[in-house]
């Protein structure tokens, strides 16, 4: 049988390189990250600096894939062989981004319906990129016809492979995954696939390698955050885990220290804690509760002193 690959999701705003690194550190299972997208623009001369997410003395552990949202070929060549050139064989296209200011420039998921635009892009950039290409899509705009339009024409191009994100653009990140469609896209594809989609536990993942027994690549992302075990689960393929509560709470002092470094003033870094316990809340018994505790924390002593408490009193 073959090995089960694991991949961290992008997740703008949280899996930067702060939240993979420290991940790394307290959890095992994840093979590779996908880093949240960056757009191209115009008249951009890349440097160094642009690319901080990406530098390997950020990223020690997990290897990471650069992922770039563009409609533009030009600028897109340009990007991916200056990622080339910083040490990166592969990367990642952004086709599944939902947020109307994106997708209304027909950029990410909302470039899915436009079949033809997407292959002279593919048609252009192909041969002109150094790296590696992966895609990252949804299954379409509205419908699910959107992919299955494109699949047979992506067949015919040299790609890594293609990570589905099991829904469409206008779903968002809520309603139910649509396994029929990714079912089809699994006939319809000669390319290698990554599923990805609400892959919260042990029991959503033996289900889904059930159903698809030639998928062997999987992407988790707000699973992660809130069963940040999830990935060693599915590697062990048993639920139980060791010192669960205190590993849990090193990672998150760890997590809040780690931004604590790097970002400017206490205020930025207790905005940036606050974000992610709407993913780690729901791990708590009472999580509503514990939100609006965390919501109404005003410095960082009272949040340190908060998670001290709920790992006293809580069962995750
Ligand atoms: C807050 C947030 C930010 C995201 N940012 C990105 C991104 O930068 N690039 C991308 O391809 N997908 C992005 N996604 C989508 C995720 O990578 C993933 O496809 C989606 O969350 C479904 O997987 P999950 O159910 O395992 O979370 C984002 C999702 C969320 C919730």
């Amino acid at each position: 049988m073959a090995e089960t690959i694991l991949y961290l999701a992008p997740m703008r705003g949280f899996t930067d390189h702060i939240f993979r690194k420290t991940y790394a550190e307290h959890f095992t299972g994840l093979d590779c990250a996908v880093a949240p997208f960056i757009a191209t623009g115009k008249n951009t001369t890349y440097k160094k600096k642009h690319i901080k997410d990406l530098w390997p003395e950020n990223n020690p552990s997990l290897p990471v894939i650069p992922q770039i949202l563009s409609s533009n070929a030009k600028d897109f060549t340009e990007f991916a062989n200056f990622l080339f050139d910083s040490g990166y064989g592969a990367i990642n296209w952004n086709l599944g981004c939902p947020f109307p200011m994106v997708a209304r420039k027909g950029r990410g998921a909302g470039m899915l319906p436009h079949t033809e635009t997407i292959q002279a892009f593919l048609n252009e950039v192909l041969p002109k990129i150094k790296p590696g290409l992966s895609l990252k899509l949804r299954l379409g705009w509205e419908t699910r016809e959107d992919i299955l339009r494109l699949l047979p024409i992506l067949n015919s191009f040299p790609l890594e492979e293609l990570i589905i994100h099991a829904r469409t653009g206008v779903q968002r990140y809520q309603g139910d995954v649509d396994l029929e469609g990714f079912q089809a896209c699994v006939s319809a594809s000669r390319h290698s696939l990554v599923y990805n989609g609400d892959i919260r536990t042990l029991e959503d993942f033996r289900s889904l390698s059930e159903r698809f027994p030639g998928v062997h690549k999987w992407m988790i992302g707000r699973g992660c955050l809130t069963h940040p075990f999830l990935p060693q689960c599915i590697k062990q393929n048993r639920p139980d885990i060791e010192n669960e509560l205190e590993r849990r709470k090193n990672f998150l002092e760890a997590l809040f220290h780690g931004y604590n470094d790097v970002l400017d003033g206490p205020g930025h870094v207790l905005n940036k804690m606050k974000g992610f316990w709407q993913y780690f809340a729901p791990a708590f018994s009472g999580h509503e509760k514990t939100i609006k505790r965390i919501k109404k924390i005003r410095n960082p002593d009272e949040y340190l002193k908060l998670l001290a408490e709920l790992f006293e009193f809580s069962e995750p």
